[in-house]
C-alpha cells in the first residue's frame, strides 16, 4: 500500500466518521445508519478508534486504561497516530478501495480535540504527524452536538465507562464541545452538524439525510 492515503475518485467508496463528546450518541447513530445502509444493499464496514485492526485495539487498551498521567500528551498523539496507521492500512483503506462504506466511530479530529486541545495547544503537532501518517480525511464527518452535562450523565451510565479520559469530567466536555464545534467551522465541506439533544430516531433521521446526500 502507499505510504498516503489519497482520496479515490474511481470507487464508490466513502468515509464517514462520528464525531462527538462522550455520551453524545455517537456508537448508537454510526451502529444504526451501518444497519440502515446494510438493509439498503450495501457492504458497510463499521469500525471505530481507537482500534479497529488487531494492532489498534491492542495500542486502545495501551492508551485507555491505566492511570490518567500514564502517558504524556505528546506520547498519547504518537500512540493514537500509531493505531490510526494501523486501522488504515488493514482496515479502512482496503474497505474504501473496493469500493465500501467505511462508518468510524471517532477519528482524526478526536485527537485534535483530546491531545491537541485538552492539554495545552498541541494542535499542530497532530496535524504535522496526521499529515506525515495519515495523509487523508474522511469524505463526511457527522458531528453529533450535545449539551456537555447530558453527555456526562449518559456516559456515566454506560457500563464499562472507567477509561482514562472519561474521568476527566464536565469541565473537558464543556471545551471539547466548543472545540468541535469550531473544527466543524473550519471545515464545513466535510463536516455536518447534528442536534443530538433528541430522541435516538429523530438523530438519526438527520443522519440518514446527511449520508442520503453524499451517496447520491
Ligand atoms: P457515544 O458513543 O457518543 O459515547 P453512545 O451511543 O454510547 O454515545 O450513547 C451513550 C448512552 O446514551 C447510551 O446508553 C445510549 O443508549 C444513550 N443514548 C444515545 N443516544 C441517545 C439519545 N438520542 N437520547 C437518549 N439516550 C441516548
Ligand atoms: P470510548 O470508550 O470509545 O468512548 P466513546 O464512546 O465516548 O467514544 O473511548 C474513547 C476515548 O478515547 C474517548 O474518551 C476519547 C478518547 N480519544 C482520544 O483521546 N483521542 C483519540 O484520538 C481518540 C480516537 C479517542
Amino acid at each position: 500500500m502507499d505510504r498516503q492515503f489519497h482520496p479515490r475518485t474511481d470507487v464508490s467508496g466513502l468515509f464517514v466518521s462520528f464525531e462527538g463528546i462522550d455520551g453524545s450518541g455517537k456508537s448508537t447513530q454510526a451502529r444504526m445508519l451501518a444497519d440502515q445502509l446494510r438493509a439498503e444493499g450495501r457492504t458497510v464496514v463499521l469500525t471505530r478508534e481507537p482500534g479497529g485492526s488487531d494492532g489498534a485495539e491492542e495500542i486502545r487498551n495501551l492508551v485507555l486504561n491505566g492511570d490518567p498521567d500514564r502517558w504524556s500528551a505528546e506520547t498519547e498523539i504518537l500512540l493514537f497516530t500509531a493505531a490510526r496507521r494501523d486501522h488504515m492500512e488493514r482496515t479502512i483503506g482496503p474497505a474504501l478501495d473496493a469500493g465500501h462504506v467505511v462508518i468510524c466511530d471517532r477519528f482524526a479530529d478526536s485527537t485534535r480535540m483530546y491531545q491537541g486541545l485538552s492539554r495545552g495547544d498541541l494542535r499542530a503537532l497532530v496535524d504535522t504527524l496526521h499529515g506525515l501518517m495519515i495523509g487523508r480525511e474522511p469524505d463526511l464527518t457527522v458531528l453529533i452536538d450535545m449539551d456537555p452535562e447530558t453527555g456526562l450523565s449518559r456516559a456515566l451510565g454506560r457500563e464499562g465507562i472507567d477509561t482514562r479520559f472519561e474521568g476527566f469530567g464536565l469541565d473537558l466536555q464543556q471545551r471539547m464541545r466548543a472545540g468541535f464545534l469550531a473544527l466543524a467551522a473550519e471545515a464545513p465541506e466535510r463536516f455536518r452538524v447534528i442536534d443530538g439533544n433528541r430522541p435516538v430516531e429523530t438523530v438519526a433521521k438527520d443522519v440518514s439525510t446527511v449520508i442520503a446526500d453524499a451517496l447520491t
